[in-house]
């Protein structure tokens, strides 16, 4: 296999399971270092952390809560202490608290846009000077084909990944003439801890209504952000690029 990150130092928010966990372990296989944050769920880092380790380069795991600035910054400090340096951000924590409108609270609609999006906000914030420094970076922002199509039931979730869609145009336009590259990806539905939350007629139906007539996986969305975060990609800036088995087209 090429390893297309060799050497690379990637930071990946809500590594330890789902997406976020397929992410460190391909970033692992294809020769990079990463640190990944997680949570709170220790046991799971853990195991992430082990398998990732086999492939032979630094990684390291780090509770974190992504939606506090200050937690951002640590972060970045933590990848530097550890890495000595950063070339490739990948927002990839995420939640949901779906619920009809009615029902849904101010509060779960703070959490989801705090974690989903005020995040991302932060983290590009802590790494933009590292970046802009050296001249080079790769941000990658994982938001939702709901971004653009919305969805029953999910008003913050969707809000959160559609403003999530504009903050990373507005940034490749911003860093652009700086050598930072930044573009979103959006999966469908992918079989993770958050799809398997679904009752299992919602999962039917939209297994039913994806033309590849299967739910992706984790791996799925690790490999374009792979191929996104390498250099193979050096003229790719300002996209949201769909994962979803024409889902949505
Ligand atoms: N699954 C899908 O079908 C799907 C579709 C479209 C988009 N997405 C997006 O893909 C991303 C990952 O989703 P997933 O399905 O893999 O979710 P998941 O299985 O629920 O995993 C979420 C990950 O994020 C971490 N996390 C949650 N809140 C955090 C915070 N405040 N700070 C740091 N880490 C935090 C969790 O850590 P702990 O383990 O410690 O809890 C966990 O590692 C999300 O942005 C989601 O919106 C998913």
């Amino acid at each position: 296999m090429n390893a297309l990150l060799k050497g690379k130092k990637v930071i990946i928010t809500g590594g330890s399971r789902g997406i976020g966990r397929g992410l460190v372990l391909a970033c692992a296989q294809h020769g990079a270092d990463v640190v990944f944050s997680y949570a709170g769920n220790t046991s799971a880092a853990e195991a992430t952390l082990a398998e990732a380790l086999s492939f032979g380069t630094r990684i390291f795991a780090l509770q974190n809560n992504a939606a506090i600035s200050s937690e951002a910054e640590r972060l970045v400090a933590f990848t530097l202490e550890k890495l000595g340096g950063v070339d490739i951000l990948i927002n990839n924590a995420g939640i949901t608290r779906d619920g009809l409108l009615m029902r849904m609270t101010e509060e779960s609609w703070n959490q989801v846009l705090h974690t989903n999006l005020t995040s991302c906000f932060f983290t590009v914030k802590a790494v933009q000077k590292h970046f802009l420094k050296q001249r080079s970076g790769v941000i990658l922002n994982i938001s939702s084909v709901v971004g653009a199509s919305g969805n029953a039931g999910q008003a913050n979730y969707a809000a959160s990944k559609a403003g999530l869609n504009g903050f990373t145009k507005s940034v490749a336009k911003e860093l652009g003439s700086r050598n930072i590259r930044c573009n979103a990806i959006a999966p469908g539905y992918i079989e993770t801890e958050m799809t398997g939350q679904l009752d299992e007629n919602t999962r039917k139906a939209w297994t039913e209504s994806i033309p590849l007539k299967r739910a992706g996986t984790p791996e799925d969305v690790a490999q374009l952000a792979v191929f996104l975060a390498s250099d193979m990609a050096s003229y790719i800036t300002g996209q949201v690029i769909n994962v979803c088995g024409g889902l949505q087209m």
